[in-house]
């Protein structure tokens, strides 16, 4: 019996209860947004295609998120002075001139950069796609550009294209390869758009008369074309466009331009950050995990190990690995993904507490991933916390409390139970939705039976004394 992803998140959380194409199977909204000069393959396609193009990034669950570009040389540091916020934004931050911040590109030769060994990182660490920064805020191309010269092979002594050295070994080695574009803001093309840390979609605010110019004319002569590059210099690559940041500036009718290049890409998913109205196939929650996913649409929780996304030197607030992993089966129990990022230094060298956390990643992954990739979201829900009756969140509405006990995930004949608290004695379950046959440890590598007893309340399953990972430990029911 194959389930239907998408009716089971609407049936748990109903009290969202957004409806998805998908679930309009019946009946195709025709015609498409009136505001959408040009119709996107969201507006054309019907669910069957749309469960066809989605099925690999819906099954990997996990993927690698890669901010790399010129702001890992000052890493956090301009002039002397450490810069909070995020890495990648010290030129906005620090509000560098245009001509100061290009005078980094001669420096920049990160011969360190290997495009093997960072997709076996991914790789070995369960990891199933790789979205890396094509180009950043500040407009440096991290890519062979014939459409602007400030770019990685022509104004740095490395005339290296890693964007296309990972793309040979992510092909060589499995794994899907995506592109990070900002759009809308570039802090060094005139008439690129930017907006001061912190304010989203405030009138665009530049530091420096070398930024102003219009915005239409910085997509047609910088943006639109090396979007053309990506789009069709890197074989069967990009799998994924990642936007980022859309401002008002970019109208429905400049977004369908974009829209109408993607289009030539059947196959290609594209996040909800384009702009111009078009919601795209992915809601990309960053640095949190809605309570309740986002029920009848796909959905990624893209966040850093440490407080940044570009490299910063001094930034060593990592999460631990139990808090990383524990995030990716509370997504995966939500029917989310989760992109989680590295910040390579300006020699191309991975941090070290971020190549060891993505191992340990990786070997929790290596014996439970059946847990994870493929998998449904949770028949249960309650597991995940409940809403506060008396606290509120920033946006006034009841504060979601999370209980980190266990979590759940489903597969046609499966229900995976994800305990994080190990219970003393029984792991008891009050509702069950379907009949559990058996049920064993999935790292007990004799995945003896464990004992079964059904009580008018639920079910007992007896469990060892000590939980046999510190993490997580998956109990799994064999059902019918
Ligand atoms: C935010 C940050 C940007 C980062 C992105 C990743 O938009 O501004 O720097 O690349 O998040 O999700």
């Amino acid at each position: 019996m194959k389930l239907v992803r998408v009716h089971f998140t609407v049936a748990l959380f109903s009290a969202v209860g957004v409806l998805s194409y998908a679930q309009l199977a019946g009946s195709k909204p025709d015609p498409w947004p009136a505001h959408h000069a040009i119709p996107s393959i969201q507006d054309t396609e019907t669910p069957a295609q749309r469960d066809a193009r989605m099925q690999w990034w819906r099954e990997a669950r996990f993927g690698m998120f890669i901010h790399w570009g010129l702001y890992s040389i000052p890493a956090g540091t301009w002039n002397g002075q450490r810069i909070p916020n995020v890495g990648e934004w010290i030129m906005n931050t620090a509000s560098i001139p245009v001509a100061d911040y290009k005078a980094l590109a001669p420096k920049f030769n990160p011969t360190g950069f290997s495009a093997h060994d960072i997709v076996a990182l991914a790789k070995s660490s369960g990891m199933k796609y790789i979205v890396i920064t094509a180009k950043h805020h500040d407009g440096f191309a991290m890519f062979d550009s014939k459409a602007d010269p400030f770019n990685i092979v022509a104004a740095t002594p490395f005339h290296r294209d890693p964007l296309r050295e990972l793309a040979e070994e992510c092909r060589r080695q499995g794994l899907k390869l995506g592109f990070y574009y900002s759009q809308d803001q570039d802090w060094t093309a005139p008439g690129g758009a930017a907006y001061k840390t912190g304010n989203h979609q405030p009138p665009t605010f530049h530091w420096d008369k070398a930024q102003d110019g219009d915005f239409a004319a910085y997509l047609h002569t910088k943006a639109i074309p090396q979007l053309k590059e990506l789009l069709t210099n890197y074989g069967n690559f990009p799998a994924v466009i990642w936007f980022d940041t859309p401002t008002k500036e970019m109208t429905p009718a400049l977004a369908g331009e974009i829209v109408a290049l993607l289009n030539q890409h059947p196959n290609l998913i594209w996040n909800n950050r384009l702009g111009g109205s078009y919601p795209g196939d992915t809601e990309t929650p960053e640095q949190y995990i809605p309570p309740q996913g986002f029920p009848g649409r796909d959905w990624e929780s893209c966040m850093t190990m440490n407080d940044t996304w570009g490299y910063k030197a001094y930034d060593t607030n990592f999460k631990s690995t139990e808090t990383l992993l524990r995030n990716l089966i509370d997504i995966a129990s939500k029917g989310g993904n989760y992109l989680l990022n590295i910040g390579p230094d300006s020699h191309g060298i991975v941090p070290p507490p971020e190549i060891e956390r993505l191992h340990q990643m990786g070997q929790w992954l290596s014996v439970n991933g059946e847990a994870i990739y493929n998998t449904q979201p949770t028949l249960f829900g309650g597991e995940a916390g409940s809403f506060s009756t008396t606290e509120k969140n920033n946006e006034g509405k009841p504060k979601f409390i999370p209980a980190w006990n266990w979590r759940s995930t489903t597969t046609a004949n499966k229900i995976y139970i994800e305990i994080f608290t190990w219970p003393s004695g029984a792991f008891h379950l009050g509702r069950l939705p379907r009949n559990v046959t058996s049920a064993y440890l999935l790292a007990d590598k004799t995945h003896k039976s464990l004992k079964i007893t059904r009580t008018r309340e639920g079910l007992d399953v007896q469990l060892p004394a000590k939980a046999l990972e510190p993490i997580a430990t998956v109990l799994v029911l064999n059902t019918n």
